[in-house]
C-alpha cells in the first residue's frame, strides 16, 4: 500500500505541472458521460495510467475518464479507481481542483475500499489519505518535498458551513427546506463547485455539510460512487463524521452494479447529518 500511496505523491506533482502549463483547450475525446474532455483531463489521465500501470499488485485500474476497466494483472489483489481531474469545469476560472483515488481489494464496492486518497491542486499541492481503521493523514508539498501536517482532521459534532450541490430548481422541496433551515440557523455558504476543495474545506474547518441530492435532472445524483463518493466516505468516517445516501444508508455499504454508477450523497459532521435524516424522514 505504501508503494501505491508513494506513487500517488509522484503523480500529484506531475499533474500539478500539467495544470500549471494551463492548456485549457478541448480534446477530440469524450468521457463515459459523453462530456468533451479537456486536453488537461486526457493528459492527467494518461500520467496516472502510466504511473499506476508500473506498480506491482494492481489487478486493474478504472478511470472516471475512461469507459472501460484496464486489467493489468488478473492475479493481483488491488483495483485502483480514480478521478484524474475532479472539477475540470472550474479549472478555467483558476479555481482549486483535485484528484481522487480509491484502492479496493477485490471487486470494487464500499466494503472492499481499503485505502482512499485525494490530492488538492491549490496554492500548495496537498494530499490526504486514509487507510481503513486509521485516522486521515495530511501532507503538503513545499520546496520540492512532502511534509506531514500536524493538523489532524477530526470533525467536531457540529460545523458552520453548508455546501449544497446541484441545481436548486431541480431539488426536491424537502431538500430545499432542509438547506434553508441550515441557513436560518446561521450556517454560511461555502461552495466552489469542486468536490475536492469543497469537502477539504469542511474537513479543515472541523465540520458542516456537503450535499448532492437526488434531483429531477439527475435522480441518481451526479457524483460517481467508485471515483468520488466512496473515497470521501472513508475519509469522512475516519474523521469522525458521517457519509450517507438519501435513504440514510452508509455510503460505505453501497456496491455499484457498474463502475460509472452515481449516487445522491451527503457528507458531514454528526449534527448536520442527523438533522438531514430528520428532514428526509429517514432518522432511525
Ligand atoms: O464531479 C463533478 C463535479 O464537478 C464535482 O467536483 C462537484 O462537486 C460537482 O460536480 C458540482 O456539481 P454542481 O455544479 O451540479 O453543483
Amino acid at each position: 500500500m505504501k508503494t501505491i500511496l508513494d506513487s500517488i505523491k509522484t503523480i500529484a506533482v506531475s499533474v500539478d505541472a500539467l495544470i500549471q502549463e494551463g492548456d485549457l483547450g478541448y480534446s477530440t475525446q469524450h468521457n463515459a458521460t459523453g462530456d468533451t474532455q479537456l486536453k488537461m483531463d486526457v493528459a492527467a489521465d494518461h500520467v496516472i495510467e502510466e504511473a499506476l500501470s508500473a506498480l506491482a499488485h494492481v489487478r486493474a485500474i478504472i478511470s472516471e475518464e475512461k469507459e472501460d476497466v484496464l486489467i493489468l494483472d488478473p492475479q493481483a489483489p488491488y483495483t485502483i479507481c480514480y478521478d484524474p481531474l475532479d472539477g475540470s469545469s472550474i479549472v478555467d476560472a483558476n479555481f482549486t481542483v483535485g484528484a481522487i483515488f480509491g484502492i479496493y481489494e477485490g471487486e470494487p464496492s464500499g466494503a472492499s475500499l481499503i485505502t482512499a486518497a485525494y490530492v488538492l491542486f491549490g496554492r500548495h499541492i496537498e494530499m490526504v489519505s486514509v487507510e481503513r481503521g486509521n485516522p486521515p493523514v495530511r501532507k503538503r508539498f513545499v520546496h520540492g518535498r512532502w511534509h506531514p501536517m500536524d493538523q489532524a482532521f477530526m470533525l467536531n459534532d457540529k460545523g458552520k458551513h453548508n455546501a449544497p450541490g446541484g441545481t436548486q430548481q431541480y431539488w426536491p422541496a424537502y431538500h430545499k427546506a432542509f438547506i434553508d433551515s441550515l441557513f436560518a440557523e446561521g450556517y454560511r455558504l461555502r461552495y466552489s463547485g469542486g468536490m475536492v476543495p469543497d469537502l477539504h474545506h469542511l474537513l479543515v474547518k472541523g465540520g458542516g455539510i456537503f450535499s448532492y441530492p437526488a434531483t429531477t435532472d439527475v435522480p441518481n445524483g451526479k457524483l460517481r460512487q467508485l471515483f468520488e463518493v466512496l473515497p470521501f466516505a472513508l475519509i469522512f468516517e475516519a474523521a469522525g463524521g458521517q457519509a450517507i445516501d438519501h435513504h440514510g444508508q452508509r455510503l460505505l455499504e453501497l456496491a455499484p452494479k457498474h463502475h460509472h454508477d452515481t449516487t445522491p450523497c451527503f457528507f458531514g459532521s454528526n449534527y448536520e447529518i442527523n438533522a438531514l435524516k430528520k428532514a428526509y424522514g429517514i432518522a432511525e
